[in-house]
């Protein structure tokens, strides 16, 4: 296959750091467009991991002896650099959970608990991954708070004038996604932040399908909560990080009791840790945080602002491509996109697209995408998705349109 890439972006050299992109699948080059469910993981991220456990295994922040000093500065160095990448402006802002979902639940519990009473609002949009819709379902049934959907238009863009009529003096906290799982939509987080600053309302980004495609910049953003995952960005499954402000995290009980949160403890009374171990009970996932901060370093070497054009020549080619099909219709036509195209074909559930797609060794998500209120907006039970990384090429995009059209052909 030729590897073709438009701005000059080196594909083939960047491709061959990837293993497992070198499989056949039911005998046909792999042509992996799954990223936004879990994205792929170069050779250094994968040495990262391997070289913890063989050569530095030890619990961390407890040990006197060798191994364990080493890891712990280890961890806190990812720590350090992952903080960096994100621009937080001190590193003990940024608290490790397993993911996304946790760090959404950590807010929803903890937060919540402090902050959120009954005829409370919190606020997110129509869009949202369900982790960032069912926490604050749990939370509005323990307070009595109440839940406000910020509505979207066809094209899959929120509707600012909705979301500035929703905010008033009842709100405690607006959640919304910044780059959708589905439409692809980039939202224009920066401006929601600034309006919900205006009446002092804090807010959460939930970056999962941003930071592997624009260059995330908490500062700049001003948000006062930020979440992803570590293996949506080329780092190991099980990791992840949550950015908060000290104004906040200082405020916020812990979310979870044990080790390492603790100052002291007796039967009588605990005090807890400072920042961030306040919010990191137990052993963490330490060898996945040496491994994010490697997946970290891999992706800055690529260049952030490179693979991310690289990425809109995929996602341009790609709608063209596919809308060209006769019987295939696009989801997400927001002008600021990026990261995954959703799409059906006329009268083939998307379920047997996926399954059809896979026999020609092309993965795709097929389903309701973890966002069933966005299906129902608009009248849907399912899409097909295809979703790029930086090491996605062209002409993958030619391999899945003539899957489409095999798909067509079974069904016709
Ligand atoms: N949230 C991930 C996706 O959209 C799993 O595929």
């Amino acid at each position: 296959m030729t590897q073709m890439s438009k701005n000059g972006f080196p594909v083939e050299r960047i491709r061959e750091d990837f293993p497992i992109l070198k499989q056949l699948i039911h005998g046909r080059p792999l042509v992996y467009l799954d990223s936004a469910a879990t994205s792929q993981k170069p050779q250094s991220v994968i040495d990262a991991v391997v070289r913890y456990y063989r050569e530095e295994n030890a619990n961390i922040h407890r040990g006197i002896h060798y191994l364990s000093e080493r890891a712990t500065a280890d961890y806190e160095a990812a720590r350090r650099h992952i903080a960096r990448f994100i621009n937080a402006p001190d590193p003990r802002e940024t608290i490790f959970v397993r993911g996304t979902t946790e760090a959404i639940n950590l807010v929803a519990h903890s937060y919540g608990r402090r902050f959120i009473h009954a005829d409370d609002e919190i606020v997110i949009s129509a869009m949202e991954h369900h982790s960032n819709i069912v926490p604050w379902q749990l939370l509005c049934e323990q307070t009595g708070a109440k839940l406000r959907v910020i509505p979207i238009t066809d094209d899959g863009e929120l509707i600012v004038d909705a979301y500035a009529k929703l905010l008033n003096s009842r709100t405690r906290l607006v959640s919304v996604v910044h780059v959708s799982n589905v439409l692809g939509t980039i939202n224009p987080v920066k401006r929601l932040v600034e309006m919900a600053h205006s009446m002092h309302i804090p807010v959460l980004l939930d970056g999962a399908q941003a930071v592997p495609h624009v260059p995330v910049d908490v500062q700049d953003l001003d948000c006062d909560f930020y979440a992803f995952s570590g293996h949506k960005l080329f780092g190991p499954t099980g990791i992840g990080l949550l950015y908060g402000k000290t104004a906040w995290l200082d405020q916020m009980p812990p979310f979870q009791g044990g080790g390492d949160m603790i100052s002291t403890v007796s039967f009588e009374r605990t005090t807890y840790n400072s920042l961030p171990y306040k919010f990191e009970a137990g052993t963490p996932n330490i060898a996945g945080t040496i491994g994010l901060g490697a997946a970290v370093d891999y992706f800055q070497g690529v260049g952030v602002e490179a693979a991310a054009r690289h990425e809109h020549d995929l996602l341009d080619y790609a709608t063209e491509v596919l809308a060209a099909i006769p019987g295939v219709r696009l989801l997400g036509n927001a002008p600021e996109k990026t990261g995954c195209v959703s799409f059906l074909v006329d009268g083939v559930h998307a379920h047997d697209v996926g399954t059809i797609l896979d026999q020609h060794g092309v993965a795709i998500r097929a389903g309701h995408h973890c966002a069933m209120p966005l299906m129902e907006r608009y009248g849907l039970a399912a899409t097909a998705r295809a979703s790029f990384a930086f090491y996605n090429t062209l002409d993958e995009i030619n391999v899945l349109a003539e899957a489409i059209d095999e798909v067509k052909e079974v069904f016709s």
